[in-house]
């Protein structure tokens, strides 16, 4: 995987996208103002735009151009990673521009369709354009189905018409079971060429997440005890302290187990997993994940096998915070799950019989991601029982965020005249290692959709034998009962350290 974001130290020159336009449907959102205007302004920082870029976002509002590169200015300043400077912000705010209109606005469309062949000549994006769909997935179709009618999907690279490349990124949820999936991935394919179809999980985009690839194939410590052999068991956690904020109309249709463990945290098991791919390029990796995750199986006894809780009321950071369904938007007796956790296998003679505990909620003590490869204990220990008290589990963790690096965790002898031996930890920070800051995902992989490369995005049959793990569990829930409570600020509900102290183990306190 080539990463063209260039730092100081690097003589690898920077790949630049071809002139384009980028176009932003839901503009006005949380995720635009957030993440993608401020990843558009980091990549024009760091020279990374081609010189015939435009921006230009798409919402219902009826703004005049001054309104929206004013709330593009100060989402900028707020979100980017590198330095905000107004000689950037002078040069980018000339490629942006608003066009106000409904999804189901003829008219606007044709407006946008011809605002593209335009920008062919006013700003050289030579007809090259993305289309970032950061919309609900209930107006996909209605985009989808404008974009076709107006002909705006169709690319013709190299062509004498006014459109050259055409692409399109999906954002997920990718439907909400397998079936509207199916649907979803039918419409995209029957507007777009599977090719020009991006998927983006951002957990792909983080620098702590690519080097799980570095990890596992530039060295040769880790491989040879990458399996049954000598892992016991591998836990995957992504925490959250934070509520569901203003998102309760997403998130009761949505839950854990659809907004978070079908997507970012299969797609961490499936890198952790995997074989190692002939390359790094995108068929070469999504093969070998595509593999894993055909070999998982929904977990065979899902009431012992697959947790759900939600937050009631509680304290975080001395602060009282409301139970979930105290929350504005959400209903009094909402079943929804806001922590979700199972336990699944990979059927593949590496992994028989490891057990992969996968754990996501919100409104637990802090946020951090990890990966935690549990090693088998030692099968003789020549030491007397109490000098081995404080012993563990020798444990690799791969530390996706906050605190980025990865821990070893092993014993040690206690400095004195007994043979007593401790855990310890020997750790690798990315702030201490390299001087060099890494890129947020949406910056990387907004880079990557301009460039073409579709290694870091998921493809559709990943998308689809995600769900295949997932929907059986969704069933299960629907069926009955009620998510056990957990008090915000704890680890989750109790549910979820029996489903592992069943199995003789516990959850690590990240
Ligand atoms: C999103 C989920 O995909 O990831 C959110 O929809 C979640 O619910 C977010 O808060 C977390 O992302 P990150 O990068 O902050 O871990």
């Amino acid at each position: 995987m080539t990463n063209p974001l260039r730092s100081p130290g690097d003589r690898r020159l920077p790949r630049v996208p071809d002139p384009c336009a980028l176009v932003v449907f839901g503009v006005t959102g949380d995720l635009a103002k957030k993440k993608l205007i401020p990843a558009v302004y980091d990549l024009a920082n760091r020279g990374l735009l081609p010189a015939g870029f435009v921006l230009l976002g798409f919402a219902r509002r009826d703004w005049a151009h001054g309104e929206f590169e004013e709330l593009a200015k100060e989402a900028a300043r707020k979100g980017a990673r590198t330095e905000f400077r107004e000689s950037t912000w002078q040069r980018l705010s000339d490629s942006i521009k608003f066009l106000s209109g409904s999804f189901d606005d003829d008219a606007a469309f044709d407006s946008l369709a011809a605002m593209l062949s335009d920008l062919h000549a006013s700003h050289g994006t030579q007809g090259n354009a993305a289309f970032y769909l950061s919309i609900p997935p209930a107006a996909f179709p209605t985009v989808l189905k404008q974009m076709q009618r107006t002909g705006m999907a169709d690319s013709h690279p190299g062509g004498d018409s006014d459109a050259g490349w055409r692409r399109v990124v999906v954002e997920k949820p990718f439907g909400h079971d397998l079936p509207s999936s199916r649907e979803l991935n039918d419409l995209v394919d029957d507007v777009f060429t599977p090719q020009d179809v991006f998927r983006i999980d951002h957990y792909l985009g983080k620098e702590t997440v690519q080097n799980l690839l570095a990890l596992r194939f530039a060295n040769t410590l880790f491989e040879p005890i990458w399996n049954s052999h000598h892992v016991d068991s591998v836990q995957i956690t992504m925490a959250e302290d934070v509520g569901i904020g203003s998102r309760a109309g997403f998130y009761e249709e949505t839950g854990a187990a659809r907004d978070v463990l079908q997507n970012h945290l299969l797609q961490l098991l499936a890198l952790t997993a995997m074989e190692e791919p002939v390359g790094f390029d995108a068929e070469s990796l999504r093969t070998e994940k595509r593999k894993v995750l055909g070999a998982l199986k929904p977990p065979k006894d899902l009431a012992l096998h697959a947790v759900r809780g939600q937050y009631d009321q509680g304290w975080l950071a001395g602060e009282r915070v409301q139970a979930y369904r105290a929350e504005e938007g959400v209903a009094p007796d909402s079943r929804t799950e806001t922590f979700a956790a199972v336990r699944l296998e990979v059927e593949t003679r590496r992994w028989a019989g490891v057990p992969f505990y996968l754990r996501t909620g919100k409104r637990l003590p802090r946020r951090v991601t990890e990966i935690a490869v549990v090693f088998h204990k030692a099968p003789h220990l020549p030491f007397s029982k109490t000098d081995t008290e404080e012993l563990g589990a020798n444990q690799l963790v791969v530390r996706v965020q906050p605190d980025e690096g990865v821990t070893l965790r092993f014993g040690s002898k206690v400095p004195g005249t007994t043979m007593e031996v401790r855990d310890v930890a020997m750790d690798f920070q990315y702030g201490e290692a390299f001087t060099e800051a890494s890129p947020e995902a949406y910056e990387r992989l907004l880079l990557d959709v301009l460039l073409g490369d579709a290694s870091l995005f998921p493809r559709n049959e990943e998308v689809e034998q995600s769900w295949r793990v997932i929907d059986p569990i969704e069933q299960f829930w629907a069926e009955g009962g009620e998510p056990e409570l957990y008090r915000a600020g704890e680890w989750g509900p109790r549910g979820a350290d029996a489903m592992l102290a069943r199995d003789g183990r516990t959850w690590r306190r990240p």
